[in-house]
């Protein structure tokens, strides 16, 4: 990499290389060293003894237990013991103690070595799933992305859970999922937040080339004469104005033997300026490093299907190249020939996203996966109908759109479906092509699924939009301020949960 100050050579996955160090035990001694201690405390409950104050004292500071509540208690020893309030045992569920976990990492900023002690049994979730959803929710509010001063220092460096005797192998086996879960959404987030000068389309693919090999992956990456080998007109047509080439990212998971073949496929525009129908100087265009969000979310849940011993084998495409307008770019009225022969009139070259995902979609189908789930930050329009919550999900059949739903609920990424109505196919129709690539000003989320869906041949096939999502405009919980990285939690749980689908098509 050259070391041109303004192609700066920042490394785009810090988080790949500041591991934390996570460790269960099953005493309090045992943490004496941690800085920060949380103490869940049930609301109408004594607190646990070694909090060293009582319930009425912590009323006095307005502490009553209540979900969410964070009390810091300078403790005699010198560490800070943080009264973490946890509500009613009864309806403790992952979501609630991710975020309670994060909630306590961010009450106490300044300690790097933090322990959480667990309750004893009094929730409905396992002990396994309260210590992965714990490490999940300390490690992500702690992630951070800075190339400035200090930006090398790590925000955590050990986390140690404090289990009961009984619960101590499954706590162990949920901190080790947690670990890995917040590792892949963690490299997801770096991806999206790297600049994109930096993070071009090849340096994508040195990224997947480093990180496959030890997560179990093949990775193939593919550049512009094999593009142009494999007839992928619609990555090419993108990237016609760029001067960084594109690559086409193929990585494959594959089992002993796998109980179904899982398709992924991400967009990669690595920036999105809009090419000729340039976008306004506003703030979002300035978000637009983001628009590869799709591929980075898969990448970082790849990383992570072996260590969590996935029976599914997964095939994913990532589409990756730059929309920039230049003497050399897409024209209006251009027409490109996609991966499987269709012809495309580009009536708007900022309704890029589709174009790349195209080549994509047939890519995967060819394999002859059993079902296959595009991502990709596709339509201001999915923001405006779900504002940065909530993803839009669109498909042919409704088992994988379930599971993605249920996914999405357990991983806290969450989805929620808009119609695939069929009528409004007609305003993708050209005068000289097959298709085109802008459908009317309304529904502008599910013409841009209508168009995807010219590329699954039938395939079991759901599209997730995450235009709203990949960008968050504060922290909250354990979501950081700027490109989210979405998705990459949602993706492993569909994977880990996968297998051939029963062919209930919607
Ligand atoms: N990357 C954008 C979608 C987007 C917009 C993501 C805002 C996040 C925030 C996409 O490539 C795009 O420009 N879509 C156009 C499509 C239109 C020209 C048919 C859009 O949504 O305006
Ligand atoms: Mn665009
Ligand atoms: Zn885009």
């Amino acid at each position: 990499m050259s070391s041109h100050p303004a192609r700066a050579d920042f490394d785009p996955i810090p988080s790949a290389r500041r591991p934390v160090s996570v460790t269960v035990v099953t005493s309090l001694p045992s943490v004496a060293d941690a800085a920060a201690l949380a103490v869940p405390v049930f609301s109408g409950a004594e607190p646990p003894a070694d909090l060293g104050v009582d319930a009425a004292h912590l009323a006095v500071a307005g502490f009553t237990g209540a979900p969410d509540q964070t009390l810091v208690v300078p403790g005699d020893d010198g560490r800070a013991l943080v009264a973490l309030g946890i509500g009613d045992g009864a309806d403790v569920g992952v979501t609630l103690v991710r975020d309670l976990a994060a909630s306590f990492a961010r009450a106490v900023p300044q300690h790097r070595t933090l322990a959480v002690e667990l309750p004893e049994s009094r929730t409905a979730i396992s002990a396994g799933e309260f210590a992965q959803a714990v490490v999940e929710g300390v490690l992500l509010a702690r992630w951070r992305f800075f190339v400035g001063r200090g930006g090398d220092e790590p925000t955590l460096t050990a986390l140690t859970l404090v289990a009961p005797e009984a619960a101590a192998e499954e706590t162990r086996a949920g901190a080790t999922r947690g670990q890995v879960v917040a590792r892949a959404a963690a490299i997801s987030r770096d991806l999206s937040n790297c600049p994109a000068t930096t993070l071009t389309a090849a340096r994508m693919g040195e990224v997947a080339l480093e990180l496959g090999p030890g997560a179990g992956l093949e990775v193939e990456v593919f550049d512009e004469d094999q593009l142009i080998e494999m007839g992928c007109g619609g990555i090419l047509g993108v990237n016609l104005g760029s001067r960084d080439e594109p690559r086409l990212i193929k990585l494959t998971y594959r089992p002993a033997s796998p109980t179904g073949h899982l398709g992924l496929v991400g967009k990669g525009v690595m920036y999105d300026s809009g090419g000729i129908s340039l976008k306004p100087s506003d703030e979002s265009h300035a978000q637009m490093k983001n628009d590869m969000t799709g591929a980075a979310a898969i990448l970082g849940a790849m990383t992570a299907l072996q260590a969590l011993g996935c029976t599914a084998a997964v095939t994913a495409y990532l589409c990756c190249t730059d929309n920039m307008p230049s003497g050399s770019a897409m024209k209006l009225g251009d027409v490109l020939r996609m991966r499987n022969g269709t012809t495309v009139e580009v009536l708007n070259t900022d309704a890029e996203g589709r174009l790349v995902m195209a080549d994509g979609l047939c890519l995967a189908v060819e394999d002859g996966v059993d079902a296959v789930v595009d991502i990709a930050t596709l339509t201001g329009a999915c923001l405006r109908t779900f504002g940065v919550d909530i993803a839009g999900v669109m498909g042919n059949d409704r088992d994988l759109i379930g599971r993605l739903q249920e996914a999405g609920e357990v991983a806290d990424e969450p989805v929620w479906e808009l119609p695939l109505h069929r009528p409004y196919r007609a305003q993708l129709e050209s005068s000289i092509a097959d298709l085109t690539n802008m459908g009317g000003v309304n529904a502008g989320s599910i013409t841009a699924a209508l168009f995807l869906e010219e590329f699954v041949d039938g395939t079991p096939w759901a599209h997730v939009d995450i235009a709203g999502t990949a960008q968050q405009p504060a922290v909250r919980t354990w979501r950081n301020k700027g490109a989210s990285g979405f998705g990459a939690k949602l993706l492993i749980e569909l994977a880990t949960g996968f297998s051939a689908p029963e062919g209930a098509r919607a």
